[in-house]
């Protein structure tokens, strides 16, 4: 039993002395990683100048060439009756609509991020 226990081990030396790669420990952090970035409103309202304002009002929910979005997260729902939350908005911002471009390519995540702190705040 222990003859074959000490040849297994030194079975198991032998590979890993031969250069087999063990895959480096996950770090803990990982699951940060895949979060997104906290936005930054004010950066965000610049952006929405920029980027949005051409289309959407933000002080009112008339609708200039899409909805207006003052009050989307108060509401909580999109037009088609999607909940509104941080993920369903970055999914449509990075997505556009019928007559809305996408931003996917345009757009980083950390100014998607910038972009949903904004919009909360109308
Ligand atoms: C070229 C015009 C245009 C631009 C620029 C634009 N949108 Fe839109 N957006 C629209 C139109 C039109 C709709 C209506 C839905 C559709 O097109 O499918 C819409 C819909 C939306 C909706 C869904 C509203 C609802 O109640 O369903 C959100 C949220 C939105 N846009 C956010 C943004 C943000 C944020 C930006 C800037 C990054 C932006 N849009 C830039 C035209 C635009």
């Amino acid at each position: 039993m222990i003859g074959a226990a000490l040849g297994l081990m030194a079975a198991g030396l032998a590979v890993a002395q031969s250069g087999e790669k063990i895959p480096p420990a996950k770090p803990a952090e990982k699951k940060e990683e895949s979060k997104p970035p906290k936005g930054n409103a004010l950066r965000g309202r610049q952006l929405y100048e920029e980027q949005c304002g051409i289309c959407h009002f933000s002080a009112s929910g008339e609708k200039k060439i899409g909805p207006g979005l003052k009050g989307i997260y108060r509401n909580g729902k999109f037009s088609s009756g999607k909940k509104v939350d941080d993920a369903s908005l970055r999914a449509w911002i990075e997505n556009g609509g019928v007559d809305m471009p996408s931003f996917r390519e345009s757009l980083t995540v950390q100014q998607i991020s910038d972009l949903i702190a904004f919009l909360r705040t109308l």
